[in-house]
């Protein structure tokens, strides 16, 4: 049973060219230090090189949570229940989200995204594997407060935000998309059973480790990297030399985060989009961050965002953490 909401949110020129990834390539190549939203990796050719990395044998997050997944359901049962809309931010991995459907009988599954084909796509694909279960997916930007399918108003609300792709996200980000997770799941004064929220956060470890997950020895994270280089020029007219860039994964103690860059082997000059650019010998495109928490952090960006943890789970090797956490109203005394 499947029903769909939404609209085309992709805004071109005549020559079909997405003004907000052109807006963003030449401000981020026009800044100092260079650095491109991340969000322009996934792109089809970018989409297909995660979900190989995913299989990488350094890349562990996405087996560690779908350990999590497997091996909690009962608890999963037992403290969320059943008869809740299942709200995923993002169109659904076809492993983890069924593992999630099954543990808790859920009401209805919501799923939200941007990128309608990859939505609409994976809604039929759950539909099919969960039948009589209602799902509604909604082609929407879910940065924002997002208006639910009236189908579900009255159910009480699961937000499912799996993979740490929060982690994606510098804390300012990440705690605007947690209040407005908030505000699209919960109405303060609607009553009944409050809204929860299980969220996946990989954990700081050793760098090695780390840096392995993020420049696999087969290459595939490079290729992901220097995929957005051929985006770039395909749809920008541009003429990045690609053979003068080289991935690079770096640890950045201060802030723990893994940082993707594009750093220049020489100088060298290029356009974008008619306009010129230079690199330094050494200078680097920053193109994504993977930010690690650790207990206290990750509750620490779930308060300010305005969920209570109420209960973690990691898996055998205690590599990444799954949390269950509820919407609670506002208060500033202890
Ligand atoms: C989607 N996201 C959670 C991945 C991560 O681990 O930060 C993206 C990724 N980038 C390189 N490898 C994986």
């Amino acid at each position: 049973m499947m029903t769909n909401k939404g609209l085309a949110l992709v805004q071109r020129d005549a020559s079909g060219v997405d003004l907000a990834f052109r807006g963003d390539v030449l401000e981020g190549l026009s800044a100092s230090p260079k650095a491109i939203p991340a969000r322009w990796l996934y792109d089809d050719a970018g989409s297909q090189l995660f979900e190989d990395i995913t299989r990488l044998p350094e890349y562990y997050p996405t087996r560690a949570e779908t350990e999590i997944l497997q091996t909690r359901a009962a608890e999963f049962a037992d403290l969320i229940g059943p008869g809740r809309a299942v709200v995923e931010f993002g169109s659904g991995s076809s492993v983890k989200t069924p593992l999630l459907l099954s543990a808790i009988e859920p009401a209805s599954y919501v799923p939200l995204d941007i990128a309608g084909d990859f939505l609409r796509a994976a809604a039929a694909d759950l539909a099919q594997k969960f039948p009589g279960l209602p799902v509604h997916p909604v082609e929407v930007d879910f940065m924002r407060r997002v208006e639910l399918p009236e189908e579900v108003a009255d159910q009480p609300k699961l937000g499912f935000f799996p993979g740490s792709t929060i982690g994606n996200m510098v804390a300012r980000t990440a705690v605007d998309l947690l209040r407005s997770m908030r505000e699209t799941l919960y109405r303060e004064n609607e009553g009944g059973t409050g809204a929860q929220l299980l969220i996946g956060m990989d954990l700081i470890k050793d760098e090695d480790v780390l840096v392995a997950a993020y420049d696999d020895a087969a290459g595939v994270t490079a290729e992901f990297n220097c995929n957005l280089v051929r985006r770039i020029n395909r749809e920008l007219e541009g003429d990045i030399p690609l053979d003068k860039l080289r991935h690079e994964a770096r640890w950045n103690d201060d802030y723990a985060r893994i940082e993707m860059h594009l750093v220049a082997q020489e100088a060298i000059g290029f356009t974008v989009s008619g306009e010129a650019f230079g690199m330094e010998k050494g200078e680097t495109i920053h193109t994504e961050n993977s930010h690690k928490f650790n207990r206290r952090t990750s509750n620490m960006l779930l308060l300010a965002g305005g969920w209570e943890p109420v209960r973690r789970w990691l898996d055998a090797e205690e590599r990444f953490s799954m949390i269950l956490a509820e919407a609670r109203p506002p208060r500033s005394a202890p």
